[in-house]
């Protein structure tokens, strides 16, 4: 079904998880205001627009300043749409699109102007970023409806899946591309350009920064940094680049490499452990389990490589496990990469705790039908970490040889973008990407 069928039961969706949550905070009205423009320090540069993802979730106007949407039960919901009247950029145009039928739509030319079209009385529930205020409009962000209003955007709509399934698409597109670079020999610089033009974006337009790492930079897990010149040896590459659809987004990472059977073996194996964790998405799992039996499982191929000489279990109870994958096994997905509310119990604001000694994991809520969350395993060779393991207790069950001869090609992660359904098999929103084209 194409999106403007599917639209007017998301909008519905979403006004009624509104309506609710007013209800229940005690509130007559909720305004969301889409955010502002924010300059850089002493200059008249703006940085790049991040917009309410509130907003963004009731129309897909990525790039929409100054605009503001006002729900109140029984009513049809206004969108006070700002265009102003402005020659050194380019204005947004009329308010075009599948989702314009289902508001009533006020064009302002001055952000001030919203002021006239938002409630005069009745109390206010208003979400945006403190810059946002207008007169008599602040923000204020209760608690309550944002905790309700987080923890629900969890459950996709199917408009939001056809969203995520395409913001896949699109990043399958530029993947493909950055492998084809990487087989050629291109620098990290040279890579992202190539990802980014068949993915069709900007560098401001992706979802994160790409992470496009060669070798020992494949160890660092947000490598932040491209080096124009390639290295005189392309051993490996880590890529983890998404895209945007509507303002929904994509989480993907592949890992390749180069001529080494041992590195091969290691990618093969993480491979292995990612799809048998992508295929516990399924209702009523707990994610938390999940990530524990990613270590397990990590553990394994460790032991099985010949890299640790302990079993799967004493490297999960003594922490060396972490060593080798220190991150979340994944996270939700959907509006923002690690998307709200991963930690909630329930729409009051109670919280799922992490299981102990994994600080850095993002979800532990069970899954449950509609929800969509990156799976993403990955062992690296971290010098900082590894120096610990050598000064620690365990330093006699490491083979460092073997790890010095890995230590070459930085590290690997395999991340897809994954849907929970009702019953059986997930929905691989990833794969089925990279199949299709
Ligand atoms: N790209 C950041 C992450 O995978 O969570
Ligand atoms: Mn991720
Ligand atoms: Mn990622």
């Amino acid at each position: 079904m194409d999106l403007a069928t599917l639209y007017p039961d998301h909008l519905a969706t979403v006004l009624q998880r509104m309506y609710a949550a007013l209800e229940r905070s005690g509130n007559d009205h909720l305004l969301i205001a889409s955010g502002v423009l924010k300059y850089q320090f002493l200059d008249d540069r703006p940085y790049p627009f991040a917009i309410n993802p509130h907003f963004l979730q009731c129309v897909p106007l990525v790039e929409h300043t100054d605009g503001w949407i006002v729900v109140t039960p029984g009513k049809k919901p206004v969108l006070v749409y700002h265009q102003p009247a402005d020659y050194w950029h380019l204005p947004p145009t009329e308010p075009q699109g599948f989702w314009t039928e289902h508001f009533d739509i006020r064009v302002i030319r001055s952000p001030q102007e919203a002021a006239q079209h938002l409630p005069k009385s009745g109390r206010m529930a208003i979400l945006g970023e403190a810059d946002a205020a207008l007169e008599g409009f602040v923000p204020n962000n209760p608690k309550a409806v944002l905790d309700e209003l987080h923890y629900q955007r969890a459950y996709k709509t199917d408009y939001e899946l056809a969203c995520l399934r395409m913001a896949s698409r699109r990043a399958a597109r530029g993947h493909v591309a950055a492998r084809i670079a990487f087989e050629a020999g291109a620098s990290e610089y040279e890579i992202n350009r190539a990802y980014l033009g068949a993915a069709g974006h900007n560098d401001v337009d992706v979802p994160y920064g790409n992470i496009v790492a060669l070798n020992e930079h494949a160890a660092v897990l947000h490598y932040q940094h491209q080096e124009h010149a390639a290295p005189p040896q392309s051993r490996s590459f880590l890529i983890d680049a998404g895209a945007r659809f509507n303002g929904y987004s994509s989480d993907i990472t592949r890992t390749y490499c180069r001529d080494d059977a041992r590195f091969q073996a290691l990618i093969d194996g993480v491979e292995t452990v990612q799809l048998a964790l992508v295929d516990q998405v399924r209702a009523g799992n707990d994610y938390r389990a999940i990530h524990l039996d990613a270590h397990l499982r990590l553990a394994t191929v460790l032991r099985d490589r010949n890299v640790v000489r302990m079993s799967p279990e004493a490297q999960v109870e003594t922490g060396v496990s972490s060593v080798f994958f220190p991150h979340g096994v994944g996270h939700l997905l959907g509006l923002q990469v690690h998307d709200v509310a991963g930690f909630a119990g329930s729409i009051h604001g109670d919280l799922i705790p992490k299981p102990d000694g994994h600080p850095f994991l993002r979800l532990t809520r069970p899954l449950d039908a509609g929800m969509v969350v990156t799976i993403e395993p990955g062992l690296y060779f971290i010098p900082m970490l590894l120096q610990g393991l050598q000064e620690g207790p365990h330093a006699g069950d490491i083979d460092w040889a073997e790890v010095e001869h890995l230590s070459r090609f930085g590290g690997i992660r395999i991340e897809d973008d994954v849907a929970c359904r009702t019953q059986g098999a997930p929905e691989n929103l990833t794969r089925d990407a990279f199949a299709a084209i």
